[in-house]
């Protein structure tokens, strides 16, 4: 309504004043992604983030994506919309349970996805993403694999790399790990036509019945070039966006009970404006940890060229 035009004219002449950019994952609301300056995956994103000419990042997602930015923009100022937008995932792990498996194992390496803690990273050995891991798995000269946090994306490039020697790990995306799978074949019976497309965060039984996995970009990707008409999406529902955007023609659908990430819903175009305004809800981090978490990422950048 007239409401939103206000505040999006806001957020604009703002933006400007601030010298600043928005940046959004494609999981946050359409309004959100419809004003940002770049909408991506988690690999994209931190990409991005690197180079970019204005001084302020406004980061459209949750706190690892904030944090990453940061860390491999020091001199830039990263700004939340909502400070308390975290993802679940990005905490479970923990440093003591990596160190006793290089104590364990000699020749190890610590593979971090991307959505954890700094904490975490730095006790990495690289980070990678859901577009990247495959590729960074291989590349990489150890036999034996410790992948934290998350299991499902563990098991999937496991799968993939049948190579290496995986130790897992129990984290996992509450919004994947409880994505029913009664309901996904349901979707299927009705559309039995369409195509499966899936995260990686998915458990076991949701990717064995996918025609891809991939990450959120994968998806789009995908879909765009696909002949099917149709497709059941095994992902955050806040994908439909640019699916549709992109794909006009193309049927896109959800388990009946919608994968809804809250953090990233928390992310609204008022508190956008609002830390535009005064500069609140900052990212600071500590020049040990950034040096030390930072080096995980870059190897990642590295490696995935
Ligand atoms: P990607 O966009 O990298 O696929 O990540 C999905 C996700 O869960 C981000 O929180
Ligand atoms: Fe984390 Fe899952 Fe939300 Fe992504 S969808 S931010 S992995 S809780």
């Amino acid at each position: 309504g007239e409401d939103r035009m206000k505040i999006v004219e806001e957020i604009k002449k703002w933006k400007q004043k601030k010298n600043a950019v928005i940046l959004a994952h494609y999981y946050v609301n359409p309004e959100i992604q419809e004003i940002a300056d770049y909408i991506g995956d988690s690999f994209y994103l931190s990409k991005v983030a690197v180079g970019l000419k204005e001084q302020t990042i406004v980061f459209c997602g949750v706190s690892f994506m904030g944090e990453s930015a940061k860390i491999l923009n020091p001199k830039k100022t990263v700004l939340m919309p909502d400070l308390t937008a975290d993802c679940a995932m990005a905490h479970m792990a923990d440093a003591e349970t990596i160190q006793k498996m290089r104590e364990k194992y000699e020749d190890l390496a610590v593979v971090c996805y991307i959505n954890s803690t700094a904490e975490l990273k730095r006790h990495s050995d690289v980070c990678v993403t859901s577009a990247n891991a495959v590729q960074i798995v291989k590349a990489l000269p150890n036999k034996r694999i410790f992948f934290i946090p998350d299991k499902n994306l563990a098991r999937y490039v496991a799968e993939q790399v049948p190579e290496k020697e995986f130790v897992f790990n129990n984290g996992y995306c509450p919004v994947h790990e409880h994505m029913q799978l009664e309901e996904i074949k349901k979707a299927k019976e009705q559309h039995p036509q369409a195509e499966i497309l899936t995260h990686p965060e998915c458990p076991e039984a949701v990717c064995a019945i996918s025609d891809y996995i991939g990450s959120t970009s994968g998806i789009i990707a995908y879909a765009a070039k696909s002949s099917c008409k149709e497709f059941i999406v095994c992902t955050e529902n806040g994908v439909r966006y640019e699916l549709e955007k992109q794909n006009p023609d193309k049927k896109f659908y959800f388990a009946e009970t919608e994968p809804v990430c809250p953090d990233m819903k928390l992310i609204t175009l008022e508190k956008i404006l609002h830390v535009l305004q005064t500069g609140e809800n900052e990212v600071h981090i500590t020049e040990d940890l950034r040096k030390e978490s930072g080096k995980t990422l870059e190897r990642m950048l590295e490696l995935a060229k």
